[in-house]
C-alpha cells in the first residue's frame, strides 16, 4: 500500500448538478484525484429522505454518474459507484445510530430547512440523515471530504462520531476533515443571491446545470439579479454581483481582486455577458463528454459494478472491526 491519503464524497441524486455543485465539489474531485485514493458515490439511499418517483430516480442516478465521469473524474483509477450496491453503508449507519444523540441531530440546519420545505414528510431518514452521512466517511478510514460550506455541519458531526465511537470502543475510524475551496464553496441563485444555488429550485434562472446549452447559460446570466449600482466591484450588499465575481474566479482560476480589475469600467451588461462566457466555455466539453459517455452504457456499468465490488471488500473489513468492537460475535 503506498501512503497516499483517501477521499470519500458524493452528490444525491436529485434535480440537476449545479454550477454550485461543479464548483463547490466536483471540480475539486477532479483536481485531486490523482494525489489521492478517492472514493466518489452517487448516494442514492439519501435522496429517498425526500420523495422520488422510482422510474426518474433510477434514470437520473445514471445520468449522475455518467456526469461525474463526463467532469474528468477517472472511473478506472477512482472507486465510482452507487451508495445503495454497498450495504455496509446501511449497516455502519444503524451503529452510529445508537452512537448520536437526538440533540445533535435536531441542531443541524439542513434538516431544519428541509423539514419547513416538506412539511407533510418529515421522516425519520430526513432527521438522521447526517449518520448516513458519517457511516459514508468513516466507512474508508477517509482523510479528507471536498465539499461546499453548507456540508461544513455534517462533516462536524462525523469527526464528533468518530472521536465518540474511538473514546469508547478504541481506535476505529479516521477523524476526516473538510476540503472546503476558497472560491465556490457557495455560489448563490443566480436570482436570488441571498440564497444558495439550489438543483431542487423551481426557478429554473435561479440555476445553472452542468449541461445546460450556452444558449441557456449565456441567457440566465444576462438575467442574473445584481443591484441599482453600475460598478463591478466586491464588497457587502452588493450579493449578485459578487457572487458572479466569485464564479468568474473560480472558472478561471484568477482571485476575485484580478477579477475585479479586470471589470474595471464595464457595464454590468458586458460584465455579465463575459462571466457567461467563461462559464459556458468550461462546461461546453463536458456536454460533448456527457453525450458520448450517455451512448455507452456498457462502460458506465463497468465502472459502477468494479467501482462497489471493490467498496464492499473494503467495508467489508471495516464492518468486521466495528461489530467485534461493539460486542457482536463473529459471524
Ligand atoms: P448535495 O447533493 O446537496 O450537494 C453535493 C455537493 O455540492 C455542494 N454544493 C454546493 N457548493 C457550492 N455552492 C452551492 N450552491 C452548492 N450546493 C451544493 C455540497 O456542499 C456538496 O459538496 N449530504 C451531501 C451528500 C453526501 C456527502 C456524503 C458528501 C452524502 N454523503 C459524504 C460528502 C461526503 C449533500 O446533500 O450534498
Amino acid at each position: 500500500m503506498d501512503d497516499k491519503k483517501i477521499i470519500f464524497s458524493g452528490i444525491q441524486p436529485t434535480g440537476c448538478i449545479t454550477l454550485g455543485n461543479y464548483l463547490g465539489a466536483l471540480k475539486n474531485w477532479v483536481s485531486l484525484q490523482h494525489d489521492y485514493h478517492c472514493c466518489f458515490s452517487v448516494v442514492d439511499m439519501h435522496s429517498i429522505t425526500v420523495r422520488q418517483d422510482p422510474v426518474a430516480l433510477r434514470k437520473r442516478c445514471m445520468e449522475f454518474l455518467a456526469q461525474y465521469l463526463a467532469c474528468g473524474i477517472d472511473g478506472e483509477e477512482n472507486l465510482v459507484f452507487f451508495q445503495s450496491h454497498v450495504p455496509a453503508h446501511a449497516e455502519l449507519a444503524w451503529v452510529l445510530n445508537c452512537n448520536v444523540y437526538m440533540g445533535e441531530l435536531s441542531r443541524m440546519t439542513q434538516f431544519k430547512d428541509k423539514s419547513a420545505k416538506h412539511e407533510n414528510n418529515i421522516n425519520a431518514g430526513l432527521f438522521t440523515y447526517p449518520v448516513l452521512m458519517a457511516a459514508d466517511i468513516l466507512l474508508y478510514k477517509t482523510d479528507l471530504v471536498p465539499v461546499g460550506s453548507d456540508q461544513k455541519q455534517h462533516l462536524e458531526l462525523a469527526r464528533d462520531v468518530a472521536i465518540r465511537f474511538n473514546n469508547l470502543y478504541g481506535e476505529t475510524f479516521t477523524v476526516p476533515e473538510p476540503f472546503i475551496p476558497k472560491e465556490g464553496a457557495r455560489v448563490m441563485s443566480l436570482q436570488d443571491p441571498t440564497s444558495k444555488m439550489s438543483k431542487s429550485d423551481p426557478n429554473v434562472n435561479g440555476f445553472i446545470s452542468i449541461l445546460d446549452k450556452p444558449e441557456d447559460i449565456a441567457r440566465k446570466f444576462k438575467r442574473a439579479v445584481t443591484d441599482s449600482e453600475s460598478e463591478v466591484a466586491y464588497r457587502e450588499g452588493k450579493d449578485g454581483v459578487n457572487n458572479l465575481l466569485s464564479i468568474y474566479a473560480s472558472v478561471t482560476g484568477k482571485t476575485v481582486d484580478e477579477a475585479v480589475a479586470e471589470f474595471a469600467g464595464c457595464g454590468y451588461g458586458v460584465f455579465k455577458e463575459r462571466v457567461g462566457e467563461a462559464v459556458a466555455e468550461e462546461l461546453r466539453p463536458i456536454r460533448e463528454r456527457y453525450e458520448d459517455l450517455m451512448k455507452n452504457k456498457d462502460y458506465l456499468e463497468t465502472v459502477y459494478r468494479t467501482g462497489a465490488e471493490k467498496a464492499r471488500g473494503i467495508t467489508a473489513r471495516t464492518m468486521s472491526k466495528v461489530y467485534r468492537k461493539v460486542g457482536f460475535v463473529n459471524r
